[in-house]
């Protein structure tokens, strides 16, 4: 077994510290080179105590200093760095071998795509990359030889039910459909009329996982569910039509595949991303992840149920991004990154994201995207353009 050096980006946050539960469970197999954090430096400071890499990384000059203090008081050696390129520099060191990306949000973009140059192993939980920037980044993936990873919870599912010489062709492997499965979030039963309504501390109230406060918004409106299928499509080279999304409550199935033969496979579990992060880590291996084991005894009946685009009209405008193709689902993601943000700040109701989104998707905006630099004016020109149409809201 080969001790493997990890670059673990947004440690501070949900999944980086389930990824920190994970390795400290297996010393003699990580070693940690690199955590980025960003503003939350008191937390860094700890996981730099106790981890003791040779980086860490804070969002800028003034949170480095801060950083930079509470390891000197602590005799911590970690050298401290700030700012996006050491973001990248910290992705793409020649000793790094794998890179958690798990800062949230298209500002994980830049980083994820220079490890994907670098050829290291990435685990991806950073579902904008995908979304933002798809043919981009499976393409430099491949022609770097990185390996890609799914750390989301369906995309992992999918990855372990899929046979395991999977090269991306649903035919040749008999394969029917790829089936996302979706909690619906917090607002499943909640009566319409009552959606102007939802505040920001309902909305990241998520029935059965325990996520940052992006991507919790994102499961109450459904967005997160569209995202995915975005990511799907690219991770799994599966066309559109061949993604499924079914309403799943209780969170226990985490994804399904449906093959030809009448087959359907699934992956079930205890809602807790330290298994998918576990198996990542682990391949080929199996790997202990401090979950623990599913209690069939226990367990309440496993309902299905098919979404409602009144109900999740983001989830519908995901659908329509996916099909439009090209910069669509890049307008998607940063328009739904503003609105989200303007939500949780209180300055727009919960009802008003779709709103951004469409707004934002009736735009004029440009075909294909194929390089980071248009891709970052795309993304700037919407985040521009779905700010004043809030303001406008106001
Ligand atoms: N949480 C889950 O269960 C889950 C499941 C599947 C996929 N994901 C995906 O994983 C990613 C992370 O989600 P999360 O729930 O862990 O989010 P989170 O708890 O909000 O953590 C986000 C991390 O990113 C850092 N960060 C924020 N803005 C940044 C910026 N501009 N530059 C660099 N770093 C920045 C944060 O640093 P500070 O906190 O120090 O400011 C934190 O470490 C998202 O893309 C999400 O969709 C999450």
């Amino acid at each position: 077994m080969t001790t493997q050096v990890l670059t673990i980006l947004g440690s501070t946050g949900s999944i980086g510290v389930s990824t920190l539960d994970v390795v400290a469970r297996h010393p003699d197999r990580f070693q940690v080179f690199a955590l980025a954090g960003h503003k939350q430096v008191e937390k860094l400071a700890e996981q730099c105590v106790r981890f003791a890499p040779k980086f860490a990384v804070a969002a800028d000059g003034e949170h480095a200093a801060r950083l930079e203090n509470l390891l000197r008081a602590q005799n911590c050696a970690t050298e401290v760095l700030h700012g996006a390129q050491a973001l990248i520099d910290v992705a793409s060191a020649p000793e790094v071998s794998g890179v958690m990306c798990a800062i949230v949000g298209a500002a994980g973009l830049p980083s994820a795509l220079a490890a994907a140059q670098n050829g290291k192993t990435i685990y991806l939980a950073n579902k904008e990359t995908l979304v933002v920037s798809g043919a981009l980044f499976m393409e430099t993936a491949r022609a770097n030889g990185a390996k890609v990873l799914p750390v989301d919870s369906e995309h992992n599912a999918i990855f372990q039910v899929l046979p395991r010489d999977y090269a991306g062709r649903l035919n040749g492997h008999g394969i029917q459909s790829i089936i996302l499965t979706a909690s619906g979030g917090p607002f499943l039963e909640t009566d319409l009329a009552e959606f102007d309504h939802i505040t920001p501390a309902q909305a990241v109230k998520h029935p059965n996982w325990s996520m940052g406060r992006k991507i919790s918004v994102d499961s109450a409106t459904m967005m997160n569910k569209g995202l995915e299928l975005i990511e799907a499509h690219w991770l799994f080279n599966c066309p559109p039509d061949k993604l499924e999304v079914v309403i799943h409550p209780q969170s226990v199935i985490h994804s399904m595949v449906r093959y030809l033969d009448g087959s359907v496979l699934a992956q079930m579990g205890n809602p807790d991303m330290r298994t998918p992060i576990a198996y990542c880590l682990g391949l080929p291996e199996r790997i202990e992840s401090g979950v623990g084991a599913l209690d069939f005894g226990s367990l309440s009946a496993l309902t299905f149920k098919q979404p409602d685009f009144d109900r999740f009209p983001c989830l519908k405008l995901a659908y329509d991004a996916m099909n439009a193709g090209g910069a669509a689902p890049c307008v998607l993601n940063a328009a739904n990154e503003i609105a989200v943000a303007a939500f949780l700040d209180g300055k727009i109701k919960f009802t008003d994201i779709a709103k951004v989104v469409a707004h934002s998707l009736e735009q004029n905006f440009s075909d294909g995207l194929n390089d980071i630099g248009s891709l970052s004016a795309q993304d700037a020109q919407t985040r521009i353009q779905a700010q004043a149409y809030i303001d406008g809201l106001n």
